[in-house]
């Protein structure tokens, strides 16, 4: 547990060494990386690669987290996670484990960093579901008419995060906490979540996290 926290630590460090004199260094790291042909293997983008890493301790090597607890972020919606780390950022959506995170980082390094995320694979979950839960929870999602934002197989587009294949644990606490107005960041998301009883929202994170997960059409030639 120390060693995990150290590490998160050293890795807060290193994004405030990276990114703490702002637009300036940064421009000067992609200048830099820009020109030398020696650093020809980097990731085009300004070390946004070096910045992610911190992430993947908690989210897994490209944003596929393969621990419930920290949603998957590996080939989400670009829109949808740049929103979400503005928000973390400002505040207007409250995490322990994430705003200290954010605080170290510009915010130039935000639409960065959910492009990176964006154009990762998402990963196959094997998931253990109840089926008659999915199948409540595929009552609901229907009743509660969530394919209108959150479209065909639930892939999401934009700013509307796709949920199909999503970690169960993740999805239910989230929903939940849009219930109870802990994730205050969408209005619209708090008064759905309203009319679901926690049993209706358990059922729903059991049909969203059994979905299975299909290629976004961007996220395609990615390796
Ligand atoms: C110390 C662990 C930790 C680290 C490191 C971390 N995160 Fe997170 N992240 C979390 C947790 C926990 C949540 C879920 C918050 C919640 O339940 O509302 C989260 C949520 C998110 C979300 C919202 C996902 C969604 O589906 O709504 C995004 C986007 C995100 N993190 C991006 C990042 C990025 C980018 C980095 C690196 C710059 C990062 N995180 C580093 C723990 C972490
Ligand atoms: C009017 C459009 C709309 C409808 C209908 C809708 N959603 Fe959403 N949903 C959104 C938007 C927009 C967000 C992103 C919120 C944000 O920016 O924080 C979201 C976010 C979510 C999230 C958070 C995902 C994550 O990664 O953290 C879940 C889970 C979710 N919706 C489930 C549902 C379910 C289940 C239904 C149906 C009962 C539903 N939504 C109906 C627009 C909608």
């Amino acid at each position: 547990m120390s060693h995990r926290r150290s590490s998160i630590a050293a890795g807060i460090f290193a994004l405030a060494v990276l990114g703490g004199a702002g637009a300036g260094a940064a421009a000067a790291e992609q200048a830099a990386t820009g020109a030398a042909p020696e650093t020809a293997g980097a990731t085009p983008g300004g070390g946004i690669e070096a910045k992610a890493q911190v992430c993947f301790t908690c989210h897994g090597p490209k944003g596929a987290s393969t621990n419930e607890k920290y949603p998957v972020i590996g080939g989400q919606q670009q829109y949808y996670l740049y929103l979400q780390l503005k928000d973390f950022k400002a505040g207007r959506r409250e995490n322990a484990e994430m705003q200290p995170i954010m605080a170290a980082l510009a915010t130039e390094d935000l639409m960065p960093l959910a492009e990176y995320f964006s154009q990762q694979r998402w990963p196959s979950l094997s998931v253990r579901v109840d089926p008659a839960k999915v199948q409540a929870g595929e009552a609901s999602a229907n009743a509660g008419e969530c394919s209108q934002c959150h479209l065909g197989g639930y892939n999401g587009a934009s700013s509307v995060p796709r949920l199909a294949g999503q970690h169960l644990a993740y999805l239910q606490k989230t929903m939940l906490d849009f219930k109870s107005k802990a994730r205050n960041n969408q209005p619209a998301m708090s008064a759905l979540m309203a009319v679901f009883s926690d049993e209706d929202i358990a059922g729903l994170a059991q049909y969203l996290a059994s979905l299975t997960v299909q290629e976004q059409p961007g996220a395609v030639e990615i390796q």
